[in-house]
């Protein structure tokens, strides 16, 4: 016997710190359900492999915020993405959890196995402590001034506000977040995997030997390689985590991204006691399926630690999306600036296929995508409702007009009934390749083109006219119209799986194989067919302003809420205040300094004399626009060279929270020169 290909899938395990949204399922979730539900069509032999990442740093600030156990967050978190995927149809052989023993075990076992063969190296560091509560601070943990743009709340490891990548000894003022006390520096130990050593296998196996990845994934793994691989510490000194498996490692827990990804490992042996033959067996294609910022891990850290660890076959592809954004912004969880899937479904009960839909045609595969409510809108209206749902519709309605739900037999089929049935094997091929090779959103269109088959054969022969001329010959297209449904429930099926089933219950069949999609004789004459209804509704203008508006709420709660956090400054004295010699002036001139972005070169009548002021706000103004408009400029700060220009003093701005700046003004006019007191 010749045994199917193996397949094993996995998908990125969602950090159980909040719910799911449509950016997960539309990078990660929905192509890798598409793909399975594919090969599980063709007969594969798969396994699809998934589960919560319940560890990390942002897991046990949730915690401490919430003033509840990290157990307890990532406990209420996993039970709800679990719905949330259940409820859409994400259909992964299992869905476990980091947390549990199985994953313990492996994980620890998975070190010792590298640290048995000396495949860390031990190095001690110096690193932030905080004597207060005892314990050593992660990136995470320590906020403090970003030396590049002055953001007073910027993290250890990033700033939120300019974007760098910092390390937590390049904060000015570094502050605990657990005791607001001043860190101090302190000696500790930590396991580190050394990248380096791998740089010529991954550059062989990665840059020579998988030319074919997506070219974001693998531009990116260049991009790392040629810079140069250095050690990654792979423990952390925290409470929350597995444990370092080693003597005199109290307190010391192994770095997230060095467990989380050995999830996939223990979600399979909990799945299966074969589950070796899935991790070991050559013949298997492992595929990791994940989001752009998870890269680096699967294609170079994680393989990694597969190639020393010695057992294990490494990934086959890793198909990365981009980002989804959401009404042109960054979706972000923190700013509620997102559509989540429990809200959805309030909203749109029944709808799961809607949103799979348009999620697949409009996904990031190839570059960062935007998803907005009257896209949705559209997609459904004229296309589930107005192609898919239409033909489908009047292919039942009519057999049960026609022939009371019974199948009719069908004549002799001519050329045209033919040429649907040529038209939809060819499809069903197309559909095949691009699935095969991740193109979701082409694999989708050929799809819908073959609904469009369905529509048009129907639209042109008009068998609801024909019927009275013809009834012998309006037989067989009825006929042809039933086996293209069935066509079409099956080849819909990764896609839209709530519709195939509601089809095949219309139909009352069971759900066909791959290869069956385009046969011209599946249901046979004398069949009896059920009741249906309608698959696809149209949406309403209201519906859609509604959740523009919840939207528009959410980002107003935003705007408050960062207007609240500026936290006010150090006190200061009247006379230190008195020491800022702040005038109202008017701009006489001004010009985009050349080869820049942001700034404007301004003269400026002081009423002390006439100067020039370098200010970065020509992402605000058109420089022609803002001739004649007084200003307030503090007139005395120490002149600096701003791109080779001297500027004599600064504009004062209002800064709102989205970074928006706007003059500080006078209401009324106001001589130049005057104090601002
Ligand atoms: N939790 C990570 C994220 O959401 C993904 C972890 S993937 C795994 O970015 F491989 F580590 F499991
Ligand atoms: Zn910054």
């Amino acid at each position: 016997m010749i045994h199917p290909e193996r397949y094993l899938v996995t998908s990125a395990l969602p950090y159980a710190n909040g719910p799911v949204h449509i950016g997960h399922l539309a990078g990660v979730y929905i192509p890798s359900d598409i793909f399975v539900r594919f090969l599980r069509l063709t007969r594969k032999d798969v396994v699809w492999v998934c589960g919560s990442d319940e560890h990390g740093v942002p897991i046990t600030l949730k915690a401490l915020k919430e003033g509840i156990s990290p157990q307890q967050v990532v406990d209420k978190y996993h039970g709800i993405i679990k719905k949330s995927f259940e409820d859409f149809g994400i259909s992964f052989d299992i869905y476990s959890r980091t947390s549990n023993k199985t994953h313990y075990e492996t994980v620890s076992q998975f070190f010792k196995t590298l640290y048995d063969n000396n495949k860390f190296i031990e190095k001690t560091t110096e690193q932030y402590f905080d004597p207060e509560a005892n314990r050593f601070l992660a990136d995470r943990y320590i906020t403090g001034t970003c030396p590049h743009c002055g953001n007073e709340n910027a993290y250890g490891d990033q700033c939120e506000k300019c974007g760098t990548t910092l390390n937590a000894t390049d904060l000015i003022n570094p502050k605990s977040t657990i005791s607001g006390t001043q860190p101090v520096m302190k000696a500790t130990k930590h396991w580190y995997l050394p990248l380096d050593k791998n740089e010529a296998f991954l550059r062989q196996w990665i840059l020579d030997e998988h030319k074919e990845w997506k070219s974001n994934v693998y531009g990116q793994c260049k991009s790392w390689i040629d810079a140069g691989l250095q050690a990654r510490a792979v423990s952390r000194d925290l409470e929350w985590g597995v444990p370092v498996p080693v003597e005199n490692a109290d307190g010391k827990v192994l770095y997230v991204w060095f467990d989380a990804p050995i999830g996939y490992i223990s979600a399979t042996k909990e799945l299966t006691p074969d589950w070796e033959k899935y991790w070991k067996d050559k013949n298997t294609k492992l595929i990791h399926f994940i989001g752009k910022d998870n890269i680096v891990f699967h294609c170079i850290i994680f393989p990694a630690m597969l190639k020393e660890e010695g057992s294990y076959i490494l990934p086959d592809n890793v198909p990365a999306n981009e980002f989804l954004n959401l009404e042109g912004n960054k979706i972000s969880t923190s700013r509620n600036w997102a559509v989540w899937l429990h809200e959805y479904l309030i909203d749109f009960p029944q709808m799961q296929d809607v949103l799979r839909y348009v999620l697949t045609a409009n996904a990031p595969e190839t570059k960062d995508n935007d998803f907005t409510w009257k896209d949705f809108q559209t997609r459904n209206n004229s296309e589930l409702v107005a192609i898919y749902g239409n033909f489908i519709n009047r292919a039942l309605v009519l057999t049960h007009k026609f022939y009371n739900g019974t199948v009719p037999a069908a004549g002799e089929l001519n050329e045209t009934d033919k040429a649907a049935f040529t038209e939809i094997s060819k499809l069903r091929g197309l559909i095949e390749e691009n699935i095969l090779n991740y193109r979701f959103r082409d694999a989708l269109k050929e799809f819908m083109n073959m609904a469009r088959t369905g529509n048009k054969y129907l639209a042109e022969l008009e068998p609801w006219k024909l019927v009275k001329t013809d009834p012998k010959r309006t037989e067989t297209i009825m006929y042809t119209a039933l086996q293209i449904t069935v066509s079409l429930a099956a080849a819909g099926m990764p896609f839209m799986p709530f519709t195939s089933e509601k089809i095949y219950g219309f139909l009352n069949i069971k759900p066909l194989d791959w290869t069956e999609i385009g046969n011209s004789d599946i249901l046979h004459a004398g069949h009896q067919i059920k009741k249906a209804e309608l698959l696809f509704s149209k949406i309403e203008d209201s519906q859609i302003e509604y959740q523009i508006q919840k939207l528009s709420k959410s980002k107003k709660e935003n705007e408050a809420a960062n207007m609240k956090t500026e936290l006010q400054k150090n006190e200061i004295s009247f006379e230190e205040f008195q020491k800022m010699d702040i005038r109202i002036g008017t701009i006489t001139a001004a010009e985009k300094v050349p080869k820049t972005k942001k700034l404007l070169k301004l003269t400026i009548d002081t009423g002390i004399d006439t100067r020039t002021v370098v200010s970065g706000i020509a992402e605000y103004y058109e420089p022609e626009l803002i001739i004649g408009q007084q200003v307030s400029i503090l007139v005395n700060l120490a002149p600096r060279n701003i791109k080779g220009i001297e500027s004599h003093g600064m504009i004062l701005m209002a800064e709102n929270s989205n970074g928006i700046l706007a003059f500080v003004q006078p209401d009324k006019k106001t001589e130049n020169g005057a104090g601002v007191k």
